[in-house]
Parts: C-alpha cells; structure tokens; sequence
C-alpha cells in the first residue's frame, strides 16, 4: 500500500494497480533490466504523448535538465536564467552541467517566471532561459520562445510537474528547444521510483543526450564524451507505459476536484485560489497552491485535523544556504518570490480523492483558524 503518513486526507498518493505490478512482473521475467526494450517504446510512447519527435528517458528529471543542457552544449562561461521559486533542483542542474544559474523574479500574479523579467536580467553570456510550470500552470511559452528567437538563446521547458499540460493545443514540453520531466512518485504519472526523460525534435540534441546517460558510450567499449550512469531502469518504464495511457484520465481527475475547490472556496476570508485559468490553457494541477496571509496556522489547523498540507517551497532557492554562500543572495533579491514563499499552501490532489474529502477540506479552509 502506498504511504500515507497516517492522515486521514493525506496531500497526494501515489497509484500501483494490478496492471502496473504485471507489467513489472512481466518485464522483470522477460527483458533485459538496463535497455530493455520497454523502455524504447516508453520513449517512443511519451515523445508521441508530447508531439515531439524524440524522447530520451534519464535517471531522474534533474538528470534530464542536466543532460538536457550539456548535450546542446551549455559550458562553463555561460549563464543560465530560471526562476528561484521552484523545486531546487531546477537550479541545481545549471550547476551540475557547470553553468551559472541566474534568476528573474516571477509574475505579479502567478507562480511562474516572468518573462519580462527575464529579459531585464539577459547579459552577454546568457545562453538559455529555463521556464518551470509550476505546480501543472504552464509558464508563458508564447513571450518565452519570441524571446529566445529574438536574443538568439536556448529555451529549455522544465515540465517536471506539469505532465500533459497544454497551452493553445500543444503539450508542454514541445514549446522549447527541449523539454524535462520527472517521474518521482508524487508526480502526476510515475513510474513506481526515480526517473526522467528529455523531449526534443533535435537529432542531434536526442543523440548526444542518449550517450551522456549511458557513461558517454559512442559504441559498447568506446567513448564520446564523459558521461553519466543515468539510465531509467526497464521495470520503471514498463510501469511508465501503463502510467501514461492513464495519464489524461488523472489530469481531467485533477481538473474537477481544482473547479471544485475554487467552487468551495470563492470568498473564503482570507484565503487567495489559483489565479484563473487562461483561455487556451490547460493546467494539470499537480498541486492545488493557495495563498494566505496566516498560512503556517491554517497548515496547523488542518494537520490538527487530520488533513495534510505542504509548502511548496518555504524557501525561494536564491535564500537557500548554498546558494546564499557561493552567489552572495540575500533577503530582498526577488521579492516576489520571497513573498510567495510566505503564503503558498498546497491542499491536497490526487486523482483518487472524493468531492467528501474536498469538501471537508474546504470546510477547514473556511473555518476560522484558531491564533
Ligand atoms: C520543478 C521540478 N524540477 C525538477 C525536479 C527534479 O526531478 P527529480 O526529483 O526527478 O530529479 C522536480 C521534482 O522533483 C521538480 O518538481
């Protein structure tokens, strides 16, 4: 049984079905555990899934966004703009491929990265920019790409919550020059453990990317480059596979109990939804993200109460210690970001929780929230 901390309402939950434990069983007795062949027809499958014509699976969506950079050749003299409020390992992978990461704040209203902002902040030596859609939003892809074009740089999706989003009928990940996803278990698909891919209609972006996640192979006993063992393991794609022809049935899951919680929660006191959704846009809500100005009691009011919140993030990546220490960040960098810090409270999604457990949790929400 999947964990679930022993709340009543717990934030998410991770789905293993019959069809899920076959596959495993079935890959694990057949196929080969490193490069089986379930996991080419996962990559076929999720580049299809994305409208993109390759897919390269890693070890993890951190992987993919380190691979990702260093197989289109970002090194160390170039600067790499992305947003400090995201899951840190959006920045750590900058690092990783041996780049620096710069940031931009995010939009007055939303949770993503802004791309005026971005624009503010080009230098010479800026050779990407990396939007994250943060918690299933898709980041403004139509601003991000004219920029890229405009400036001459690289765009590169982080997709890693936002599976099967959509802007103007395309799935993220197919906007940049290439797009990463993560499919750690609380993702909105996984494949039961640590995984990622890289999506790209470049050839030689694809190719290069295969060989730095297999030690830099060329051939079996020959090298190209200095690589990684960052593979996805076969019994992980098999699972992936199953995962991903379920996958839209979650997001529209997730869909309706988002329009349900903005139904409870209109005019709740104190307590600001998602901003609304744009037309031609269509978020996955991997996290249901609130804001409130007494957010740390109202988490304390619900855990009290048997339901599980979290803060996604508690500190924008700029303030955390080690990037405090190698790049001088203090208090005040990006205010906006900090400010969401602040405020952000996830409620809990999944695909399996029930209009009852919604509205209950509404219901806590709305109660007022002891001092
Ligand atoms: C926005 C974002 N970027 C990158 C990652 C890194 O993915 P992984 O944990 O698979 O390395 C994650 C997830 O964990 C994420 O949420």
């Amino acid at each position: 049984m999947p964990v679930t901390h022993g709340f009543k309402i717990p934030l998410m939950r991770p789905i293993v079905d019959q069809e899920m434990l076959q596959a495993a069983a079935v890959s694990l007795q057949n196929e080969k555990l490193v490069m089986g062949e379930s996991v080419y027809k996962f990559e076929e499958e999720f580049a299809r899934y994305c409208g993109t014509r390759y897919a390269v699976s890693t070890g993890s969506g951190t992987a993919a966004l380190q691979i990702a950079l260093q197989s289109m050749g970002i090194d160390q003299i170039d600067e790499v703009i992305t947003t400090p409020f995201s899951f840190f390992a959006t920045s750590n992978a900058i690092i990783h491929a041996g780049a620096q990461p710069r940031f931009a704040d995010v939009e007055n209203h939303g949770f993503n990265l802004d791309p005026q902002k971005v624009e503010a902040s080009l230098t010479q030596k800026t050779r990407a920019i990396i939007p994250v859609h943060l918690y299933g939003h898709p980041a403004r892809m139509n601003e991000f790409r004219d920029l890229a074009d405009d400036k001459g740089i690289s765009m590169i999706e982080d997709a890693c919550q936002a599976h099967g989003a959509e802007q103007n009928g395309r799935r993220v990940g197919s906007f940049g020059h290439v797009g990463c996803f993560s499919f750690y278990t609380s993702k909105n698909m996984t494949v039961c453990g640590d995984g990622g891919m890289i999506v790209t209609n470049d050839e030689q972006v694809a190719d290069t990317a295969r060989s730095f996640r297999d030690c830099g192979r060329a051939s079996k006993y020959t090298m190209a480059r200095i690589g990684y063992t960052s593979r996805l393991n076969t019994v992980n794609a098999a699972i992936g596979r199953v995962q991903l022809r379920r996958l839209d049935k979650w997001n529209e899951a997730r869909r309706g109990i988002a329009n349900l919680y903005r139904r409870e929660l209109t005019d709740a006191p104190g307590v600001e939804l998602p901003p609304a959704e744009m037309s031609g846009e269509t978020p996955v809500y991997h996290l249901f993200v609130v804001r409130s100005d007494h957010r740390d009691q109202l988490a304390l009011h619900l855990e009290k109460n048997g339901v599980e919140a979290a803060i996604h993030y508690p500190i924008p990546i700029h303030l955390q210690a080690p990037y405090r220490a190698r790049y001088r960040y203090s208090e005040g960098a990006f205010p906006l970001a900090e400010r969401l810090a602040e405020h952000v409270l996830s409620l809990p999604i999944h695909p399996a929780i029930t209009e009852e457990e919604v509205r209950t949790v509404s219901r806590l929400v709305r109660s007022p929230v002891p001092e």
